[in-house]
């Protein structure tokens, strides 16, 4: 079994059904209004454990109703929240999301997610110590994701560095991460370079292994084993909604890198590809068995 460690975000998603985006100061008659359990660190987390890893989490949410929400969520999905501080007179982090025609907008308060301290990721140095990989994204502190990357290059643990949302990362910090996985924009974002560069030119340009994400066209992975740009195509499905996929993507990459970076990637591209058939960014997230059965449907892809 795979041991994973997460160490990020813990949102509640706030989210609006919409015929279309509004313009600047316009208001719009929605659809539908519901709540669901977010944040890039808690979806990737759930997306693992899903997949049957034993997931820890790094974090933090507040002492009130949301945070009382989110923190039973992870805890019915099996994951140990023994580093998940819990904080007085700090919200918990929230996301307000748009979604229409399958895309969406997403403004994150990021509350008690500010709070992320290097010393709770160093107080977990045991639990890292014994994962077989560490994730984490950027919304949380840079300091305690600087944290994370350097723990985790100490203690030889693979940390898979989300660099969403976009923001331009010190190249040293990107030569301490086992693997970079953005789309397009925050490779370019991260590198400091332009952001209509060739996809596979940025990714040659990276001091690390790349898994880059397409959307529904797949991803592309480079590493010393690849050291050319290689593409895994995506899986064809109707998307309801799109929030949480990359957060799928980058679960199922760490519970499966142990076969191997391609097929670790085709299981991640698959699992992506489910969870955007079902609203909200933790609704669609398979179990092993719904991913097994939709691959044994597509042997060849
Ligand atoms: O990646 C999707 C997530 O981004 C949402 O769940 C939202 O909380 C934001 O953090």
């Amino acid at each position: 079994m795979s041991c994973i460690v997460v160490v990020g975000s813990i949102n509640m998603d706030l989210v609006t059904l919409a015929p279309r985006f509004p313009g600047p100061g316009e208001t719009l008659l929605g659809s539908r209004f519901l709540t669901a359990h977010g944040g890039k660190g808690a979806n990737q987390a759930v997306a693992a454990a899903r997949l049957g890893a034993r997931v820890s989490m790094v974090g933090a949410l507040g002492r009130d109703a949301f945070g009382d929400q989110l923190h039973a969520g992870l805890a019915r999905e099996g994951i140990d929240l023994a580093h998940v501080a819990r904080l007085d007179g700090e919200g918990s982090g929230t996301a307000s999301i748009t979604v229409a025609d399958g895309e969406n907008q997403i403004i994150v308060v990021p509350a008690a997610n500010a709070c992320v301290t290097p010393a709770q990721v160093e107080a977990a140095r045991e639990t890292i110590a014994h994962a077989n990989a560490v994730m984490v994204q950027l919304e949380i502190p840079l300091d305690a994701v600087e944290a994370t990357l350097r723990l985790g290059h100490t203690l030889g643990v693979p940390v898979i560095l989300n660099p969403a949302p976009a923001q331009k990362l010190p190249r040293e910090w990107l030569q301490l991460a086992g693997y970079l996985t953005p789309n397009q924009h925050e490779l370019a974002t991260a590198l400091g370079e332009d952001t209509h560069a060739d996809f596979r030119d940025l990714m040659r340009r990276a001091p690390c292994p790349v898994v880059l994400t397409r959307g529904g066209e797949g991803a592309w992975y480079r590493d010393a084993v690849h050291p050319e740009p290689t593409k895994q195509a995506g899986f064809a499905v109707e998307a309801i909604d799109t929030t949480g996929a990359g957060d799928t993507f980058n679960g199922a990459l760490a519970v499966f890198l142990h076969e191997g970076l391609p097929e670790a990637v085709r299981k991640a591209c698959a699992a992506a590809a489910l969870s955007v058939t079902k609203l909200g960014a933790q609704g669609g997230m398979p179990q092993q068995a719904e991913l097994d059965a939709f691959l044994a449907n597509r042997p060849h892809a």
